[in-house]
Order: structure tokens, then sequence, then C-alpha cells
């Protein structure tokens, strides 16, 4: 018990020093310059309904959307949900009742808005799906996301090239293992989640069936490795349980979908006996600043950077077009069934980033300083 809460403070610590900083970090850019197009906000109100702000991604996430929103002339109403999906319904309901024109939502359980997405299509008030795609509902007009299933790919290729099975240029090597890994997922509620396993698992499965890759646990179905609402404490105990499980067989990677998951992880295994300079391969995602320190520092191996500014400036442009008038750019119109109809999205890429590539992908992009890390 006493573990996560230390967890838990240092993940609010974490956050705290963040906004202490003026949030400046995690890649909340300048907004960028207007194109000169016709971009009118003139104080319409768009609602930026966000998960939490447990992580400081999200905050990269609410802060981007909102300064570039604000650069274009629109009020913002930005909310976050504290990881509650009442919380975040009702926010969304209050935000159609207070006049938002536009709606951009990344959502804690993309099943749970059908009704106060009703709501909203009865109002005539666009919707975009941020991150993470809504399902279940016809109100949902466009989605922005990175390449998920191919984020999945670039954690499991990141594990392979950790544990020496592939090369530098992603070439399977002469290195036949067997090695011993456990795999974790992201939440089941998030439609996010399956797209990174999926990618993962057909990337690693070839290599299970073939022996070089071994899963002592013997957990390789979604729903065992699967944490709901990404809680690292979530992800600790899974792991201290495996460990126990297995008992002395020594691990030699554990794919991660989130650093969050990760720092979890990496908790459980040094109480479990391993020390920090002998942990297994470790992946992640979102490039967040105690994991990037972790790499820099040979824990955690790698993890995924998706570039909030980037995706912040689909969705405003998203927003903007609709707004105005126009349509909005896409550049997928098969991937993101939701049930009800294939969302139109733009989707973004993202890059692995390790101890070699770290400096030049996160700060020489300006996405952090130097001394963030
Ligand atoms: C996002 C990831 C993030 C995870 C946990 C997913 O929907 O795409 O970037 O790591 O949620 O917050």
């Amino acid at each position: 018990m006493k573990k996560h809460r230390i967890l838990g403070a240092v993940a609010a610590a974490g956050v705290i020093a963040l906004l202490a900083t003026g949030c400046g970090r995690g890649g909340t850019a300048e907004p960028a310059a207007s194109d000169g197009a016709d971009t009118g906000g003139q104080g319409q109100i768009v609602g930026v309904a966000m998960p939490t702000q447990q992580s400081e991604r999200w905050i990269a996430d609410g802060a981007n959307v909102q300064s570039q929103l604000e650069e274009l002339g629109y009020t913002v109403d930005l909310q976050y949900a504290n990881d509650d999906i009442p919380t975040q319904v009702s926010q969304i309901e209050n935000m159609i009742s207070s006049g938002a024109e536009a709606l951009i939502i990344a959502s804690i359980d993309g099943t749970t808005l059908t009704d106060v997405l009703a709501q909203a299509g009865d109002a005539g008030i666009p919707v975009i799906a941020y991150d993470r795609l809504i399902n279940g509902s016809p109100n949902v007009d466009y989605y922005t996301t990175f390449d998920n299933y191919q984020v999945g790919v670039q954690q499991a290729t990141s594990l392979l090239t950790g544990l020496g099975v592939l090369d530098e240029s992603g070439e399977r090597t002469d290195e036949a293992g067997p090695f011993n890994i456990e795999l974790f997922a992201g939440s089941p509620d998030d439609n996010n989640a399956t797209f990174f396993w999926n990618g993962a698992m057909d990337t690693l499965q070839p290599l299970i069936d073939e022996g070089v890759l071994e899963v002592p646990s013997g957990q390789v179905e979604f729903e065992q490795a699967a944490i709901l609402r990404w809680l690292p404490e979530t992800a600790q105990e899974r792991m201290e349980n495996i460990l126990t499980v297995i008992g002395d067989t020594r691990l030699d990677g554990v794919l991660s979908p989130y650093d969050g998951l990760s720092i979890g992880i990496i908790s459980a295994l040094t109480s479990g006996g391993y020390s920090t300079d002998a942990l297994p391969v470790i992946t992640g995602q979102d490039a967040e600043v105690g994991s990037v320190q972790s790499i820099i520092a040979g824990e955690q191996y790698s993890t995924i950077f998706k570039d909030t500014r980037l995706l912040a400036e689909q969705a405003v442009a998203m927003v903007d077009a609709l707004l105005s008038g126009e349509e909005p750019e896409v550049n997928d119109t098969e991937t993101y069934d939701n049930g009800e109809l294939i969302v139109p999205s733009y989707l973004l890429e993202s890059t692995i980033v390790t101890v070699d590539n770290y400096e030049e992908v996160l700060i020489e992009s300006g996405y952090y300083d130097e001394g963030d890390l």
C-alpha cells in the first residue's frame, strides 16, 4: 500500500513541478503562427474535454489545444475529468449548455459518451475525437490521432532491438534466445489499447512461435495483460504477481505500452530483487519526463514519442475548418470504425526514442529543454 502512495506522490510531484515551470515543457509550444487564412474564432466557444492531469502528456495536450485555439480567437472551455467517467459526461453536458460551438474530446471510456453526444448532435455541434476514438456514437465528426497500430509495432520493435534480436536497421540478427518476456497492455476501455497490442503482438507472435521469445507467466491474452485506466499502481501489482508466479526465472524484457506503467513495472522489479543496472529491456510510450530520465539513467530502454504539439495543431485545424464552413483535411478514411461510422481521421507518425536519439528527437525539436531532463 505504502509503495503505491509513494508512486502516486512522485507522479503528482512531477505534474506539479511541470505546472510550476509554466507547463512550458512537455512540448507546450508557442501557438503556430496563423498562415494568414481567414481564421476567425471571434470568441466562439470550443469545449475541450481531457481525461486526466495525472499524466504529463494530457496536460501538454490540453495546454497546446487551448493556446492554439486562443491564438485563432476562440474562447476555450478546457476541462479535466480526473479519469472519472460521470465527471467527463457532465463536463461535456455543461459545455453544450454553456454555448460551445465545437467539442474536442479525449475520452476516458470511448463507449460512454453516446447520450451526451446525441445532445451535441441535436444542437448541431461538431465533435472531434482527440487521440482516442469515441465508439458507438454517430455523432463523431472527425478523429485525429497517431497511427496507433504502428505505435504498437514500434514498441515491439524496440523491445526486440533492446534484446538484440533485431539490429539497428530492424534486420533479424542470429540471436536465437530464448528470451523471457512479459506483456502489458493498456486500458481495455481505450480503443487505442487494442491497436497498440495488435501492432505489438503481430510483431512478437512469430518469434514466440519460433521459441525465440518465451512468456514465462503464460499470460499472452490482451484481457490478461490489460491495465484498467492505465494505472501505474495496477501495473506494479500485476508485475509483482507475475514475479511471484515465475519464481527464479529471470526476465529479459517487458512490453509496456505507456511510460506510467513502465514506472510501476520498474518499481515491482526493483523491489523484487532486480538491480537498476540490470533491468530487463522495458518499453514505454509518451516520452514523459520521468521516463526519459529513466532512459538516460539506463533503467527504461525505450519510449515512443508522440508530438502533442502536432496533434493539437490537427485538432485545432479541424475545428477551425468546420466552424469556417470548410472541410477538414484527413488522411485515413478506412481504419477507425466506431460501430456507427468510419470516422474520417488524420493520423500522425510517432518515433521510437532510446538513449541514442533522445537529444535529437526531444531536445533539438524543442519539445523539452535540456534542463528538463
Ligand atoms: C494514448 C497514449 C497514452 C495512454 C495513457 C492512450 O490513449 O494514446 O499516448 O499513453 O492513453 O494515457
